[in-house]
């Protein structure tokens, strides 16, 4: 019975005619929809949804699982520009050990999302929940309701009062990045940051990239997502030096240490291998 049942919702979880298969029937290779179908005997994903997005290194997906909403970010094994990876993840410190092919890049680079993810989110940053992650498979919460992705700050109409609430809250996050978490996201602009418009709330995402501190190239990846967030901000009349926010995000206060503590203690290296 067990068995049969099985069966029955591993044909709902990628129903024939789902687009998921349609669309991706050349994208995913068998180990990768292997770990789909554990993902879904294990609940995490009962119902394979459409495609948000196709990435350069990643496809995100809308699903549903027990715990609701969620978004699938699959990255790619066999397509892809993993050498843009290499500066990221080689010289971080908490990844000094992995295996240089590139199916362990990929693998470590998803952990990576995962682990930072969590980071950010534990420094006060809003940023989607990690659920469950294993090899190149990253199960999300999903930013959106009702099956919509909240849109990019790119795609998100803003008077000059929005744009300057939201402004401050990139650079907010920015220092708890930096301060609570040590963490530069080091790809951020209006492509990686969402927009919760019923609360105009920024939430960060696309995190793989983001390094820690002691990283070589830190201060250039800093310097970029500032400007980057600079530049995209210039047209709501925001006009800020670039100094006078490197410095804002370096700040201090009296509430960052009890963060910087809990964080310190998270695992860096604890994964969850689900299958
Ligand atoms: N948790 C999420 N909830 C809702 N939508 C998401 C979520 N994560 C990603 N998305 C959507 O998918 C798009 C792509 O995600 P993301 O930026 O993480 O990957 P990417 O840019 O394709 O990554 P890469 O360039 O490394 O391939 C986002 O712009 C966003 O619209
Ligand atoms: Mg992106």
């Amino acid at each position: 019975m067990r068995k049969i049942e099985d069966k029955r919702d591993k044909n709902r979880t990628f129903k024939k005619d789902s687009s998921f298969l349609k669309a991706e029937e050349n994208v995913f290779d068998v180990p990768t929809l292997k770990l789909l179908y554990t993902l879904a005997n294990k609940g995490y994903i009962t119902e394979m949804g459409g495609s948000i997005s196709t990435g350069k290194e990643a496809n995100v997906f809308y699903a549903t699982g027990n715990e609701g909403e969620v978004a699938v970010k699959i990255y790619r094994l066999t397509s892809g520009t993993f050498k843009a990876m290499d500066p990221y993840i080689l010289k971080d410190p908490r990844f000094s050990n992995i295996r240089h092919s590139r199916k362990d890049i990929v693998f470590a680079w998803t952990q990576k999302e995962a682990q930072n993810l969590l980071r950010i989110r534990k420094a006060g940053v809003r940023a989607p929940r990690p659920i469950v992650n294993d090899r190149n498979v990253l199960v999300m919460e999903f930013m959106g309701k009702d099956k919509i992705p909240f849109p990019l700050l790119k795609d998100t109409p803003l008077d000059d009062a929005d744009a300057q609430n939201l402004f401050d809250q990139i650079i907010e996050g920015m220092r708890r990045l930096y301060v609570r978490a040590h963490l530069v996201h080091s790809d951020l602009s209006e492509y990686n940051i969402l927009v919760d418009v019923e609360k105009m709330e920024a939430v960060i995402i696309d995190v793989g990239q983001a390094v820690t501190l002691d990283h070589p190239n830190v201060r250039e990846f800093m310097a970029r997502d500032i400007e980057n967030i600079l530049r995209f901000f210039k047209k709501y009349g925001i006009k800020e030096d670039k100094k006078i926010i490197s410095d804002r995000v370096k700040e201090r206060n009296e509430t960052d240490e009890l963060f910087e503590k809990e964080l310190e203690e998270i695992d860096e290296t604890d994964s969850k291998d689900i299958s």
